[in-house]
């Protein structure tokens, strides 16, 4: 099943995520978070952005075709805890498929140590760098309420305003289906 995705503004994206009971089934709804992700051309997606305010996430970077390190990246991510992030910050161009259409640096650490458990509830402790660690990231930004934007410089989130408020008003062109808090 696809779900539409939910767009920024909507109070779901900035809420801490809540961890799921240890043991309970997830294997359809991490289906879902596949197929809808694979569906917007995603790589990545947080429960939140379904409206789910749990801790789960899923990454496939095979989207990425020209980048090697990105074609095993297929993972799910249930009840992670960020152990570490280590290593010289760098930029990167990050888009969200809740914010349609706006791409921004943002800079990050460069590696991390995260544990977490995969659907089947075997628990995890990995280390990940580079692009790889950049989608974790991001991802488990979404599980704590924040979002890419929120790195910007004052003056460049002034600058986006505008279409940020449009975005949250469903005022915006995807080739998936949203969920537009405001749009009436
Ligand atoms: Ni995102």
């Amino acid at each position: 099943m696809i779900y539409p995705i939910v767009m920024y503004g909507d109070p779901v994206l900035r809420q801490k995520a809540k961890d799921i009971e240890p043991g309970t089934d997830v294997q359809s709804l991490v289906d879902d978070m596949f197929e809808t992700m694979h569906a917007a051309n995603g790589v990545g997606l947080a429960a939140p952005q379904i409206g789910k305010s749990i801790r789960l996430f899923v990454v496939d970077g095979r989207v990425i075709e020209d980048e090697p390190s990105m074609q095993d990246f297929t993972k799910v991510f249930v009840n992670p805890v960020m152990l570490e992030e280590l290593g010289t910050p760098w930029e990167y161009e990050e888009g969200c498929l809740s914010i349609p259409n706006i791409r921004e640096k943002v800079s990050r650490k460069e590696r991390l140590k995260i544990s977490y458990f995969d659907e089947n509830w075997i628990s995890h402790e990995e280390i990940f760098d580079g692009l790889r660690a950049r989608i974790i990231q991001h991802e488990y930004d979404h599980i704590e309420g924040k979002m890419f934007v929120d790195y910007l410089t004052p003056l460049k989130k002034r600058l986006l305003k505008g279409k940020l408020a449009d975005i949250s008003k469903g005022k915006v062109d995807t080739e998936y289906r949203i969920l537009a808090p405001q749009k009436k």
